[in-house]
């Protein structure tokens, strides 16, 4: 199956995440390209992963951005993955973060489901 990962970054974390999703996709015999965000989707995909990372709760206006003009394509019943990365620690830190580990994958996954998409796991979250 062809699959597309699109990921948006701002530090740089998400760039190793998508490419190591990709290593093991392409493992398991998936072919498989990696779009960072803003950027235009070209081409025909069987599924679609997408990225972003969590800022206060939320994911990315890229990320949310792709996922609206998803509706216009080709995608509906078309199987996805939502990943979102951010920070937690073993003892609550204190930070405002705490509150929402990661739940851009959440927020992804609610948004990517309305799009007409169907999950083949729950939100994935990464931890950087
Ligand atoms: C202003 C700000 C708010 C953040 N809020 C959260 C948050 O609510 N939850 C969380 O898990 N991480 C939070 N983080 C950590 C980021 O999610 C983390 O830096 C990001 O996932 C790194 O991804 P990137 O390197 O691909 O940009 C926040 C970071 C910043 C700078």
């Amino acid at each position: 199956m062809r699959g597309l990962i699109a990921y948006y970054t701002k530090f740089g974390d998400g760039t190793r995440i998508a490419e190591a999703l990709a290593r093991g996709l392409e493992q398991s015999g998936q072919d498989v390209k990696v779009l960072r965000l803003p950027g235009e989707v070209e081409g025909d995909f069987d599924f679609l992963v997408v990225g972003s990372p969590t800022r206060m709760g939320r994911a990315m206006g890229p990320a949310k951005r792709f996922v609206s003009k998803l509706k216009k394509g080709d995608w509906a019943g078309k199987p996805f993955v939502a990943v979102g990365t951010g920070v937690h620690g073993e003892e609550p830190t204190g930070k405002r973060s705490d509150a929402w580990p990661a739940s851009s994958a959440d927020k992804l996954y609610q948004r990517l489901e309305k799009a007409g998409l169907k999950p083949i796991m729950g939100p994935q979250k990464f931890w950087v």
